[in-house]
């Protein structure tokens, strides 16, 4: 082996070893992000999302007030005197409390730990005054283990924003709900035209800063057009807007703004 071999040798071990080691830096960083964005998505939904619940609830009181003098559809159900309701994002089943006694409760979540969390935590005997009657862990846009035309109530709270289609979404709840069924919703809306906070919600979701570390979740989504132009028979809603304390308040300027309402089938 000549000098000059020796050297092209040498040159192409030592750009392999470069390309390797940074092949191995890429996947560490990569595995470490996501592990990093997990636990940022986490404590943000137990966290600040809990405090939205908690500023939320006499909305949501006012809102669910109906469903106690809902009537299903369900000939088995009217009999026992209890209705079926479909959540899309339970997070920690916190609007569960709202729900009559004996609802019959299909929850749709992408958090594979769900079913854990409603029937074995220490917070479960908080959802024993309904049948968990089967939990989706998937995306809300699809609700394929729901037949048609078979559900009282549909609920979403502040979860709309991240499903993958709200479009699908909504012509999915629409699918499911029995003829004069309601689908509640509470979703929070971008800020008026013009202002800073419309500008810093619109860049950070372009950006895919605050989708990438909440769970895909987009500020400048308004699901109200989408709501109004699906075929629903009827639409009511009203804007309403969070305040209080909360330990994180640029969070809750972002996502203050909300329409809350009914649209029924
Ligand atoms: C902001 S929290 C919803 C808050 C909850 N509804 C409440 O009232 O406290 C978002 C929830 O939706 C779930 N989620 C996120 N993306 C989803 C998707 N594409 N389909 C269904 N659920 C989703 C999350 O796992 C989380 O539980």
């Amino acid at each position: 082996m000549g000098v000059n071999d020796i050297y092209i040798r040498d040159i192409f071990m030592t750009v392999g070893f470069i390309l390797l080691g940074l092949i191995i830096v890429h996947y560490i960083v990569k595995w470490k992000w996501c592990k990093l964005v997990g636990i940022i998505y986490r404590s943000h939904l137990l966290c600040f999302e809990a405090e939205c619940a908690y500023l939320s609830a006499p909305h949501k009181k006012y809102l669910f007030a109906p469903l106690n003098d809902a009537r299903s559809n369900d000939e088995i159900l009217q009999y026992e005197k209890c209705i079926r309701v479909v959540e899309i994002g339970v997070r920690t089943g916190e609007n569960i409390q709202y729900y009559p006694d004996g609802t019959h409760f299909v929850g749709v979540d992408l958090n594979r730990r769900l079913k854990e969390y409603l029937t074995r935590s220490d917070r479960a005997w908080q959802f024993s005054h309904i049948t968990i009657e089967k939990l989706i862990i998937g995306d809300g846009s699809s609700l394929k283990g729901i037949p048609n035309d078979c559900v009282d109530a549909v609920v979403t709270v502040r979860s709309l924003c991240s499903t993958s289609s709200i479009r699908s979404t909504l012509d999915e709840i629409q699918r499911v709900l029995a003829p004069g069924g309601k689908y509640f919703f509470l979703e929070h809306v971008p800020d008026k035209p013009g202002t800073l906070i419309r500008y810093i919600q619109r860049f950070l979701t372009k950006t895919r800063i605050w989708p990438s570390l909440y769970g895909d979740c987009r500020l400048d989504s308004n699901p109200i057009n989408e709501i109004e132009t699906t075929k629903f028979k009827d639409v009511i809603w009203k804007p309403i807007t969070l305040c209080g304390y909360v330990s994180q308040p640029y969070k809750l300027y972002l996502t203050r703004n909300h329409i809350m309402g009914t649209a029924t089938k």
